[in-house]
């Protein structure tokens, strides 16, 4: 896509965007925020910017807002800018400078909602001013910059709330749509819920619009469970009974209305106070919790329904927070890059920064992009079910009982096991560290196949080294071994998402020392040990200060979108701006995957 830059003065900041961005985003893609009150949708024509060089069209909207002097002079609305070449513009200073906070990921977000509360005192009606209350509070919320869509159950209150309050009236507005008219001031409590919808988890969490503070969080396991543990499962299951769709959209929204009600009660707050709700998940989830079929998604060309972002009215999916309130889904990037990983992305300020930085979002699938404020490229490469525990002998949830970490040595084998407990079983970082362990040990070669007890009679370790089933193992603990057929597996999870990683760095040409930081998202990402990581070359050999876990990126962007219409503008734009690589299609995929399987040769890595 041709790139165009932009010259903001008097910062004097410069940017290159694709063509086709506006002048609004490409400022605040550099984090330098224009005056709106109408989050760029042409509504409140506060976003003038004055064009200095290049060219930039006359559209309606700016003829709406602006005189024709105006317009001679280079007068535009940012929002309105379609840039087509390079400008130059000018940017006058925010008329006030809005409160900020700082989410998860230590980024500074301007406090400016998508949820709006304007606090009215209207003229009462008279023989001389019969306006329709329609036509009165349309032209007060105008005058103050917001345009609106009022909506029949609005409009059935109006009349009553606005004679029973004496006109005096608080309009909230979600984006351009009047949710709510409330008697009396009651701009100071405002709410919105940030949820991301994982296929095991789900996290819901009350912010205050009014401070940008979280006031409650809550998670829980994902009610569709039982339906299947990933996404193609549960796919099939709406294949296969007609009644499964409904019956997996009812049992997520349960979950998440349930934990609306965990929130609510310990933030001491109502639904009728919660206008918004930010929902960021996989495109399978997105689908799932909308009703719509996902079929399409799980076979090639793997194609889902939708991927825009969607707004749609609460009650039409039952979800409990105001009746009239708003439900924002971000949007996704394919199939298997869904909106968790634009969430993602979002939280981690990937596509801001000069720097070029690598997001791995390790699981059943994993989610990888690579990339910065120039370019960023993402795709997704099914690992299987190794990194959570599955097709492993002693393999199981990260749960009481399960080893999470492993040492060995000094010739001892030293577990740390979640819990406190006897040593049952596993999981997911017990694995990886297992498998670097034994490579670090010399008790398992870079083709990934363990040694046998009579090559290292000496070694302190080699009375663990067994044979069970006619396979050799290793004995992590009496009722606890880690089977070569163990070890195959990681093997290819930890191939396919290598493959991955080096197919986007290959279209990139660069490597490794290129690499400012590798960002690892998600609960697994959290838990993983970055030098183990490394020795088994799950991620690229960069010094291990530069390994980073990010935690649930995806909720943080989601808290992110709901507390900053400039943010949720650049996770839209994300779409747009993400190029897409499809693993499948690479020429020598193949190849590439067999090689990835192998360790990388220690001397690389440590
Ligand atoms: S008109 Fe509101 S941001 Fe451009």
């Amino acid at each position: 896509m041709r790139k165009v830059e932009v010259t903001f003065r008097p910062h004097d900041k410069v940017t290159r965007v694709p063509e086709g961005t506006t002048l609004f985003n490409a400022a605040h893609w550099i984090g330098l925020p224009i005056e709106s009150t109408c989050g760029g949708r042409g509504t409140c024509g506060k976003c003038r910017v004055r064009v200095l060089a290049g060219e930039v069209e006359i559209t309606p909207a700016d003829r709406r807002w602006l005189s024709e002097e105006e317009l001679a002079e280079g007068w535009r609305l940012a929002c309105e800018s379609v840039l087509a070449g390079d400008v130059e513009c000018f940017v006058p200073a925010l008329m006030r400078v809005p409160k900020a906070a700082t989410m998860g990921l230590s980024r500074f977000v301007l406090l400016e909602p998508n949820v709006h509360k304007v606090h009215l005192v209207l003229d009462p009606p008279t023989l001389e001013d019969a306006r329709s209350d329609v036509e009165r509070i349309r032209a007060a919320l105008e005058a103050e910059g917001y345009g609106v869509r009022i909506e029949l159950p609005v409009l059935r209150h109006l009349p009553i709330v606005l004679r029973t309050a004496g006109f005096d009236v608080t309009a909230v507005l979600c984006g351009e749509h009047l949710v709510a008219v409330e008697p009396g001031d009651t701009t100071d409590v405002s709410y919105g819920v940030a949820v991301d919808v994982g296929t095991t988890t789900v996290v819901a969490t009350l912010m205050d619009l009014t401070t940008g503070a979280a006031a409650g969080v809550a998670s829980n396991l994902n009610a569709q469970a039982p339906f299947g543990a990933d996404v193609i499962s549960r796919i099939a299951r709406t294949r296969m009974e007609e009644t499964a769709a409904a019956e997996l959209q009812r049992t997520v929204i349960g979950t998440i209305n349930g934990l609306l009600e965990e929130v609510y009660a310990a933030a001491g707050v109502g639904p009728e106070r919660t206008y918004e709700m930010v929902v960021a998940g996989n495109a399978t989830m997105l689908h799932l919790l909308l009703g719509v079929d996902a079929h399409a998604i799980s076979v090639a060309p793997f194609v889902p329904a939708f991927r825009e972002p969607l707004d749609l009215p609460a009650a039409a999916l039952g979800i409990r927070i105001h009746p009239e309130g708003r439900i924002q889904l971000l949007p996704s990037i394919g199939a298997y890059v869904g909106a968790d990983i634009v969430a993602g992305i979002q939280a981690t300020g990937l596509t801001r920064e000069p720097e070029l930085r690598l997001f791995v979002d390790v699981g059943t699938n994993g989610e990888i992009v690579l990339g910065n404020a120039d370019r960023v490229l993402a795709t997704a490469s099914p690992a299987g079910p190794a990194f959570e525990g599955g097709h492993i002998r002693a393999g199981m949830r990260a749960a009481d009982g399960a080893i999470e970490g492993v040492s060995l040595t000094e010739g001892e084998v030293r577990l740390q096991v979640i819990g406190d407990a006897e040593p049952r079983g596993i999981c997911g970082s017990g694995l990886i560290d297992a498998v670097a362990q034994l490579r670090l040990a010399g008790l398992l070669d870079a083709s990934g196949r363990l040694v046998a007890p009579e090559q290292v009679p000496d070694h302190p370790l080699a009375d663990r080294l067994v044979e069970l089933d006619g396979m050799r193992a290793f004995l992590l603990a009496p009722d606890v071994p880690l089977t070569q057929r163990d070890i195959r597996e990681l093997q290819s999870a930890k191939g396919a998402i290598s493959t991955g990683i080096n197919a986007l760095m290959e279209i990139l040409g660069v490597t490794a020392a290129d690499l400012h930081q590798v960002l690892l998202a998600g609960s697994f990402g959290t838990y993983i040990n970055p030098a183990s990581a490394r020795v088994i070359g799950l991620v690229p050999p960069v010094p291990v200060d530069r390994i980073v876990a990010v935690g649930n990126a995806a909720g943080e962007g989601a808290k992110m979108a709901l507390l900053s219409f400039r943010e949720r503008e650049m996770a839209f734009d994300l779409i747009r701006r993400v190029e897409y690589v499809e693993l499948s299609g690479q020429e020598g995929f193949n190849e590439a995957f067999l090689q990835a399987v192998r360790f990388p040769e220690l001397e690389e890595v440590t």
